[in-house]
């Protein structure tokens, strides 16, 4: 199954173990990249098998070695070896990485080799997913962006991915915006999500002091969740209007759902969880509130999950769980995925405890349930960022910002561009940026919003790998040579080789990001790849005397592109002809 995504590596050496005695079972090869000193890839899975078993380890790796060279077909284009205590070193042959570069030639080739990876999966992904009624800000940028990437790389891996879009659409802030546009009769259809934002903020500093305004608040609350037609209609059009303000910003985004149920979506399927959750006692009445305890955990056993208010309300946790039994029994989930931020692991964790114990209660196939958190965005003086008055920073305005710097740069680099040109190379250069800055240091990481940082063409940046592919474009442009077909005969310098080294190593890195669910591994990757495209371009001539020569460097060069424009778009990042 894994075969073509270590050059198929682990395969071999699996089934030359099993040669040797050893169950495919009870071994795991664990291929990864090696020390260039040492080879191009290295095993180090003999080492725990050994381990496990009280065996010598070196006397283990000589025999799987004997095995695998063997065959030669392998021999003759790896070179084998054995390290330190077991580790088996492997050096591909220039031919091997010359075969390499016409099998990889486009994004689809690498998608055949990994889509068998999730093939058959069924996954819900929950991104984005903001409150209504308050526009986003810099916040709100993480998980759609990392949630966007951790889609294209599911799908690319050949997971079958619903992405759904879980907006709180029916939290208690409707209660009081429901008053204040009744209060100041102002039609709710024509107001702004601005003009939104700013009843609500007046709203509940008025309900701070005023007991009547707060009781007025309850009551439009109350009449909402008991479906009186005139409240409902004002909060459908607050809906409406912040949808509307949240779409504009997926569209600038490239950010796309497949649903967009709400938590209001769930109103009428929370009374089967709680039904359910009381037969079993896996929920109890606690202060009036119905709440799960997780005796055998240290701080669950204590700390509630409560899943009814002891005002009767639904809240969070139920709408959660209510989503839990439509995923896994309308979409036949087999997985569920949630991006959010660090601070709701807590929630996580008691949602996922809770799922586990009421599935299996009701004799139920409990989803895969995975919280892919992350860390937060501070400023450059270390605080979360936010406006000089204090406010945090909406994205419109972070997105406008970007672009603004974006075609100062495009106006110094690029003059001669025509005035849309310049447009849309400022528009995919600041989103492409912000994108980027956000999923280059792994998620769980808190980072530090930089502008000049992220726009630099120096360092692991967009701007820097949208210049290196618009480069290799204009080279490719250049080389007046029919470009279709165009294959590497056997390797010959060192520069050619670590670039293309460097190239059979996405298939695995590809792999890793999918399983750990962190697109920064791509990121690193990207980068690496450049560095090895700049040593090989400034020291090999790619329009040489010899046509031989020219053709393969120019099939290096094109891989190089194709890889890299692959690694972009599973980031979510779009590229660019020209800069
Ligand atoms: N609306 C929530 C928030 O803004 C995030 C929802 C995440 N998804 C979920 N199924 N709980 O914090």
């Amino acid at each position: 199954m894994w075969f073509q995504i270590d050059c198929g590596l682990a395969n071999a050496v699996t089934a030359a173990a099993e040669l040797c005695g050893i169950s495919p079972l009870e071994f795991s090869p664990d291929v990864r990249q090696a020390d260039p000193r040492f080879g191009d890839f290295q095993a180090n899975g003999i080492l725990p098998y050994a381990k496990a078993h009280g065996l010598n380890p070196r006397k283990i790796a000589e025999k799987v070695v004997e095995e695998l060279v063997k065959d030669e077909n392998f021999s003759k284009k790896i070179e084998v070896s054995i390290a330190g205590p077991g580790f088996v070193n492997f050096r591909l042959s220039n031919v091997f990485l010359a075969e390499w570069v016409n099998v990889y030639k486009s994004e689809e080739d690498y998608g055949a080799a990994l889509c068998k990876i999730f093939s058959g999966k069924k996954i819900v992904l929950d991104y984005s997913s903001p409150n209504t009624a308050k526009q986003m800000h810099v916040g709100h940028l993480r998980s759609m962006n990392i949630g966007n990437s951790i889609y294209k790389i599911l799908k690319f891996c050949g997971a079958d991915v619903i992405r759904d879009n879980h907006i709180g659409d029916w939290g208690t802030l409707f209660g009081i915006l429901i008053m204040m546009v009744k209060d100041s009769s102002l039609n709710a259809a024509e107001l702004s999500l601005e003009e939104i934002e700013s009843l609500y903020q007046r709203g509940s500093a008025l309900v701070k002091n005023d007991i009547l305004a707060l009781d007025s608040a309850r009551n439009e609350l109350v009449k909402l969740q008991n479906g009186d037609q005139e409240n409902l209609e004002i909060w459908k059009r607050i809906n409406e209007i912040s949808q509307n303000s949240f779409d504009e910003l997926y569209s600038r985004m490239a950010v796309e759902f497949d649903y967009t149920l709400g938590e209001s979506f769930y109103c009428t399927k929370v009374d089967r969880v709680y039904r359910e959750l009381m037969e079993k006692k896996i929920a109890v009445e606690s202060e009036g509130a119905l709440c799960v305890f997780h005796g055998s955990h240290e701080r669950f056993s204590k700390q509630p999950f409560i899943v009814r208010k002891s005002d009767g309300a639904s809240n969070y946790a139920a709408t959660d769980l209510a989503a839990v039994l439509y995923r896994t029994e309308k979409f036949c989930a087999d997985e569920l995925i949630y991006v959010t931020d660090g601070r709701q692991r807590d929630h996580f964790q008691q949602l996922f405890l809770t799922v586990e114990e009421w599935y299996l209660a009701f004799g139920r196939k409990c989803p895969e349930m995975r919280h892919v958190w992350f860390g937060t965005i501070f400023g450059e003086d270390g605080k979360a960022i936010k406006t000089r008055g204090g406010a945090p920073i909406k994205l419109t305005k972070l997105l406008d910002e970007a672009k603004a710097r974006a075609l100062a740069i495009v106006e110094e680099k690029n003059a001669d561009l025509d005035d849309d040109e310049k447009d849309h190379v400022a528009e995919v250069l600041a989103v492409d940026s912000v994108k980027y800055a956000d999923l280059l240091s792994n998620r769980t990481m808190d980072y530090v919003f930089s502008w000049d940082k992220m726009l630099s063409f120096d360092g692991n940046t967009a701007t820097y790998l949208l210049y290196t592919i618009a480069r290799i474009k204009s080279i490719l442009r250049k080389s007046e040579i029919d470009l279709a077909g165009v294959e590497a005969d056997c390797l010959e310098t060192e520069e050619e080789r670590n670039l293309v080294r460097q190239l059979t190593y996405f298939p695995m890195v590809l792999a890793m990001a999918a399983k750990e669910l962190r697109p920064h591994h791509i990121c690193s990757y990207l980068f690496a790849l450049t560095g090895e495209y700049s040593s090989f371009y400034n020291a090999n001539r790619i329009l040489s005397d010899k046509k031989n020569v020219t053709i393969r460097r120019l099939a290096i060069t094109m891989r190089t592109l194709s890889t890299l424009e692959t690694g972009m778009h599973l980031l979510g990042l779009e590229t660019l002809e020209r800069m």
